[in-house]
């Protein structure tokens, strides 16, 4: 019995917490910045606390979480680099819009990154089901209000990986795991607000 209650009063206690972070971070303005005051490490940002990768309008958008992505220089602008599945519903919004973005959030949304990243849209609304609020950039982009950092992409480049040029590990790897091949989205970055 008393276990139960020490579980039920760390559980409340666990949630609060979040609360106050993301009323934190939700309380504060975007603050513009350039994309080379992006201090975050770049694996850390990516593979470590993962990513969010949105596209869409308002009425018709949809994320996902990444933990693949590349951040740096291209034909002489800055770009952020994400690879997406043909098997994830989040592909057919790349392909259809012309922007995405990438928002990093704050380690107390790990829950909510890892929801994202097992639920597909085709079946529910992945907004509603992680709380999130979504806000949108003057190009009317989707970024959000629990983010601490978003990154809005134009896609200059879209290209499916060759399946005849793949290392035979990743062709094995696709094969076995009968995941569609990956797109490469090139965007480059027009612009960044932190919090
Ligand atoms: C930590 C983590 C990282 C992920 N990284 C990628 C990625 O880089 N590319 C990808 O295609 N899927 C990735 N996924 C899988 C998608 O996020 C997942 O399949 C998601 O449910 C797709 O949602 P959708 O069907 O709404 O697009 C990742 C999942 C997790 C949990």
């Amino acid at each position: 019995m008393n276990k139960i209650i020490l579980f039920i009063l760390s559980m409340a206690l666990l949630m609060s917490c979040g609360k106050e972070v993301r009323n934190d971070v939700q309380a504060k303005s975007w603050q513009e910045i350039a994309p080379t005051e992006i201090t975050l490490n770049p694996l850390q940002m990516i593979d470590r606390d993962w990513l969010e990768v949105s596209a869409g309008k308002e009425g018709k958008m949809n994320l996902m979480t990444i933990s693949w992505g590349t951040i740096g220089e291209l034909w002489n602008k800055p770009v952020f680099i994400v690879y997406v599945s043909t098997s994830r519903y989040t592909h057919q919004f790349m392909e259809e819009n012309d922007y995405f973005t990438v928002t990093h959030f704050p380690e107390s949304m790990r829950p909510q990154l890892s929801y994202l990243g097992r639920a597909s849209g085709r079946n529910e609304d992945k907004v509603a089901g992680a709380g999130l609020t979504v806000e949108f950039t003057e190009l009317g982009n989707p970024i959000y209000a629990e983010a601490d950092l978003a990154i809005e992409c134009k896609k200059i480049y879209a290209q499916q990986f060759d399946a005849d040029l793949l290392p035979q590990e990743q062709r094995e790897w696709y094969e076995r795991s009968g995941l569609g091949i990956h797109y490469m989205y090139i965007g480059e970055i027009l612009h960044v607000w932190k919090k």
